[in-house]
């Protein structure tokens, strides 16, 4: 495959939690190639993400990963302008690799090395579906780790409107698809159940639907459906005693209940903020309820909707590569000092204009 005189190619990595990922894209849109090694078969025996595990499984597959990208884009590495890679936040180990990899080969091929906020990066997974740019926006994030609500002016300055107090719509989602033993990961499997269920079967809370600020709850939720299911003050236990018929309603009104919350403030905020697109990215925003709904309220709110294709909803190396493109144009290189940003800090809140970092 011949590349365009002019282009920039940027070799994105990505490895802040249970996905190994590497992608080359053009010009911050054009996606050439996007290699996913996803761990969840080694994970699911554990109902959830064992980071010594996932950082020992990145080792493995990073370099295989990155040179299946490079290979199905059909460029080498001298075809690379520059290396972006995920540098936070995420799990600690497992972010190392990713930055450890970025950095030898910028160090080696002599090329630059840009430093990418996953969340803002999932952002920007919304942007690879629109025909133009999509800003201003208002940005839903919802993922295993995040859901919050932003205003992006450009992809370089963001202001965070509102975030979950607690739990995220992932980690709901996974919680309750345990509870009712649907399996790992829990949000596509709900998401396939409620097919089949009735969302208006059990009438679960809607946390903070009605308060004026932009902030979202899903803990209460899932103890209500905790108790619904088990009884008050039970704990998990078999659900052998509900019919599939009855296990698809649980599920279809518990993913009403969560989706009604973001999809109500994620319009409010586009009606505060007078910005007439909304982008959505992020592992949930694979759901089919959430995309309906979306779809639906955007439509009766006169707001454009750029919803993240399905591909890149869940953790992958094309959007951090994309991002990188724009970081890169604006100057934003990082050096080889280049350390992971530990832990799952959620972003600060309120008004913090950045340059390279949402919520630095
Ligand atoms: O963005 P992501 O890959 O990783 C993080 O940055 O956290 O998101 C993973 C989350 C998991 O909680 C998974 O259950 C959820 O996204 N997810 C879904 C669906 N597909 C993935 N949740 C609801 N419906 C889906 N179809
Ligand atoms: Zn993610």
């Amino acid at each position: 495959m011949s590349l365009p005189e002019s282009s920039t190619t940027i070799l994105g990595i990505e490895t802040s939690c249970d996905e190994t990922s590497a992608a080359v894209v053009l010009d911050g849109r054009d996606v050439r190639s996007s290699a996913v090694s996803s761990q969840v078969a080694l994970h699911a025996r554990y109902g959830g993400v064992v980071p010594e595990i996932a950082a020992r499984a990145h080792i493995e597959q990073v370099v295989p990963i990155i040179e299946e990208a490079l290979a199905r884009a059909g460029v080498s590495y001298d075809d690379i302008d520059a290396i972006a890679v995920t540098d936070g936040p995420g799990l600690v180990g497992s972010l190392l690799i990713g930055v450890t990899a970025a950095k030898t080969l910028a160090l080696a091929l002599e090329k630059p090395l840009v430093a990418v906020d996953h969340i803002q990066a999932h952002c920007t997974s919304a942007a690879l579906s629109a025909s133009a740019p999509p800003w201003p926006a208002i940005a839903l994030v919802v993922s295993g780790g995040h859901t919050s609500l932003y205003l992006v002016r450009d992809l370089l300055d963001s202001e965070l409107l509102g975030q979950t107090i607690d739990d995220a719509a992932g980690e709901a989602f996974d919680k309750v698809a345990a509870m009712l033993d649907l399996g790992y990961p829990g949000g596509p499997a709900i998401d396939r159940v409620a097919a089949n269920g009735n969302p208006r079967a059990v009438r679960f809370p809607r946390a903070l639907l009605d308060k004026p600020n932009l902030d979202f709850s899903f803990s209460g939720l899932k103890t209500a459906v905790l108790y619904h299911v088990f009884g008050a003050g039970k704990k998990y236990g078999s659900v052998a005693h509900l019919s599939d018929g009855q296990v698809s309603d649980v599920a279809a009104s518990f993913q009403a209940a969560l989706v009604e919350p973001l999809v109500r403030k994620t319009i409010r905020a586009a009606t505060e903020q007078n910005v007439a697109n909304v982008v959505v990215g992020g592992g949930v925003a694979a759901n089919s309820a959430l995309r309906s709904s979306l779809k639906q309220a955007c439509g009766d709110a006169g707001l454009s909707l750029h919803l993240t294709p399905s591909e890149y909803c869940t953790d992958n190396a094309a959007m951090v590569a994309a991002l990188g493109f724009h970081l890169l144009r604006a100057g934003c290189i990082a050096d080889l000092t280049l350390e992971p940003r530990a832990g799952l800090l959620r972003p600060k809140r309120r008004k913090s204009r950045t340059q390279t970092k949402w919520g630095a």
